[in-house]
């Protein structure tokens, strides 16, 4: 890779980033693509993030940013145009900077949907029933997504229930055909309950550390052929997903979204499709991650 006067600038904007892969993702696709671009990662401590959009807004060579946790909400107050799904959203993951406006998108809802379709090609999310743990900004774009594919109902679990029923009022449109109930985190919900969830998904970051607990009690759901999502990707097997594999249910780690909302940034920075080589794609980059992990 070659830095020259006329490369352009993306980055990842977060606090902390010490952890992020996506510098490595992006820097396999500027590499297979032979773009003059380089990818950096930004720390910004939260009470700087209005003076580093200023700045970075002032560089000309800038092709754009993507933005993680915990600036996706708070980022739509900078941004000019927004996507309708992201929008919908209320949270944007991927900024491109053209004709000096700032363009927000997410893609985090394709990268949720493509992993879905990959792992699992015949799970359908029409008319099923869905148990999602925590209420914050990843819990957003896969309520949205579920919502949009028409699921049947959404059951939303969360420490602060409040933010719970935040989602639920926010998405209250979808509301007429399609049903959000809230409850506060409980072990036993699934018991206590006698429901069974199609798809059950952690957006919480509770996982990220290795001896954190898991946050409800799935052996109600032994043998079953419920989804178990974990959007943790590191470490890649949570004690969550372990307990999934124990009790014999399908499940999925948050690397294959990590890698498929990238190379959706990707392609809107770029305008280069991706879609083709998709699958040898995801296969690299999967094993590139991994070794970082
Ligand atoms: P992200 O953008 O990745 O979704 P976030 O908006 O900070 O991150 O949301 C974090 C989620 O993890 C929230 O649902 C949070 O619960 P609260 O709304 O009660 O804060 C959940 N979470 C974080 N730590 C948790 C813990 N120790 N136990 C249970 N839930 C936790």
């Amino acid at each position: 890779m070659i830095i020259n006067g006329h490369t352009k600038i993306l980055g990842i904007v977060g606090y902390p980033i010490s952890h992020t892969l996506s510098p490595i993702i992006h820097h396999y696709l500027i590499s297979k693509y032979k773009i003059n671009l380089v990818y950096l990662p930004f720390e910004i401590n939260p009470e700087n993030l209005k003076f580093f959009v200023k700045g970075f807004k002032s560089i000309n060579n800038v092709t754009g940013l993507n933005i993680t946790v915990p600036f996706k909400t708070v980022f739509l107050q900078y941004i000019q145009k927004i996507s309708q799904e992201a929008q919908d959203v209320g949270a944007v993951n991927t900024i491109l900077k053209k004709d000096n406006l700032l363009w927000g998108f997410n893609t985090d809802v394709y990268g949720f949907e493509k992993s879905l379709k990959i792992n699992f090609p015949k799970f359908q999310i029409k008319e099923k029933l869905a148990l999602i743990l925590g209420a914050g900004g990843s819990s957003r774009a896969i309520i949205y997504s579920l919502l949009t594919h028409k699921i049947k109902k959404i059951i939303i679990l969360n420490r602060t229930l409040k933010k719970a029923r935040d989602i639920k009022n926010h998405f209250s449109p979808y509301l007429q055909t399609r049903e959000i109930k809230t409850f506060p985190l409980d072990y036993n919900f699934l018991s206590k309950n006698k429901i069974i969830p199609d798809l059950i998904v952690n957006t919480t970051s509770m996982g990220l550390n290795k001896r954190d607990p898991t946050l409800i009690n799935l052996d109600p759901l032994k043998n079953r052929k419920t989804i178990v999502y974990d959007l943790i990707y590191n470490p890649l097997k949570t004690n969550f997903l372990k307990t999934a594999e124990k009790n014999h249910m399908q499940y999925i780690n948050g690397l294959d979204m990590l890698v498929l909302q990238a190379l959706k940034s990707f392609n809107i920075w770029t305008g280069i499709n991706l879609e083709d080589t998709l699958v040898k794609d995801i296969n690299i980059l999967r094993a590139v991650c991994t070794r970082e992990i």
